[in-house]
This record gives C-alpha cells, structure tokens and sequence, in this order.
C-alpha cells in the first residue's frame, strides 16, 4: 500500500464523522484523489478496509460519479459546461477553442501535465453562462478568449481568481477540501451575485410572495 500513515488516519477521522461510516465514502474518494492524483486501486483497498466493505462496492461508486477519476488529473481540472443553455451561449465554442489551444480531446490531460480539460454538465451557474468550472471554482461569462487567458495564466504559474472572488488552488488542494478538510476561503467572494439573485429583486418590487403552505 502506497498510501502513508497520515491519509490512512484522515480516512478513519472521515469515516467517524458518520453514524454509519459507509456514507464517509463519497468524502474518503476525494482524498484519495488529493493525495494520489486519481482514485487508485489502492485507496479503493484502504477505503474498503476502513468501512468494512467490499472493494467492489467501492470500486462501484468511484466508477459511477464523473468527480471520480480513474486516470491522473494535472494539476488544474478545467470543466466547461457544454449543457443546453451554455452551450447555446457559447461554450461549444469555448471547448473547441481550449481543445485547439491545448492540444488535448475531451478528458485528456496536456502533455506538461498542468491541465486536464473536460466537458461537464450543468454547474446550476444558468444565470451566468458559459460558465467554465478551474477545480469546481467558477469561472462565469467566459469567452474563448477569456477561457485560453484563463489556461495561459495558469500554465504559466500566474495567481488566477474565480470571477466570483476565491484564488484558484490546485485540484489536490481542492480535492482535500471535498474530503471535509476546509482551505478558510470558504468566505471569500459573495454568497450570490447579482444575476442570482435578479429574480428576488424583482418579486420584491412588485410585493410578490410565495404562497403560504397549508397546514394540515
Ligand atoms: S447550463 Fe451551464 S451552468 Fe447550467
């Protein structure tokens, strides 16, 4: 096993967190990824191990959510999102742009190892399409051209902020704040932003309310 003492330790505090360890699984996976890059055979073992399951049970569960990788992830998973409504508003061409820029097809990563590119779908982020996700951070409004900007600065190790306020982190970093172990920027930037939140406004303006509930 590759995996040092202190991850296996971090697996059992995760699994302990849960009346039923089992549901820690979903957390244990990210760190997993956090530390070996990817979900390997094993941190499929050692998640098993600490949960009492089988590793095929584990195996199944790695295999059926897309967070879950099998092949290594550079260091920056850019998703964009090539759903209904952002692909109409331009994220199609956002995906061709970074394909072409970096060379690489759908979930390939570059040859530098920096940047793993992914079609993903819908980041509920509608109201600020396209919308391109670095490491589950959003990155809304994009343009190709904003998008290879994005890539570019990373690449070449330059400091890059969500447009939503957080500085962007490596995917293990992030990968380790899946796992429940928080970074402290969980309050950097806004809580929602103005194009979220135009619905609210407008309903206030015009006195609207949701309908009371009936009581039964
Ligand atoms: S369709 Fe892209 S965030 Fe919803």
């Amino acid at each position: 096993m590759s995996l040092d003492e202190k991850t296996w330790a971090e697996l059992r505090e995760i699994a302990d967190r849960y009346p039923e360890k089992r549901s820690g699984l979903l957390p244990m996976l990210h760190l997993v990824q956090s530390v070996e890059g990817r979900v390997t055979p094993e941190g499929i073992e050692a998640c098993a191990e600490v949960l009492g399951i089988s590793a095929a049970e584990v195996n199944g569960v790695a295999t059926f959510y897309t967070m879950y990788k099998r092949k290594p992830v550079g260091d920056y998973h850019v998703g964009v999102c090539t759903n209904t409504l952002c692909a109409v508003m331009g994220g199609d061409l956002i995906f061709e742009r970074l394909k072409e820029h970096l060379d690489v097809g759908n979930d390939e990563t570059t040859a530098d190892g920096s940047i793993t590119l992914e079609h993903v779908e819908c980041n509920a982020a509608c109201d600020y399409a396209p919308v391109m996700m670095v490491n589950w951070e959003f990155m809304d409004n994009q343009t190709p051209e904003s998008a290879v900007q994005v890539v570019d600065d990373l690449r070449a190790g330059r400091e890059v902020h969500s447009t939503r306020g957080p500085r962007l982190c490596t995917w293990r970093e992030a990968e380790r704040v899946l796992a429940g172990f928080p970074d402290d920027r969980a309050d950097e930037g806004p809580a929602a932003g103005p194009a979220s939140l135009a619905g609210l406004a407008i309903a206030r303006e015009q006195g609207w309310t949701a309908p009371k509930g009936e009581s039964k």
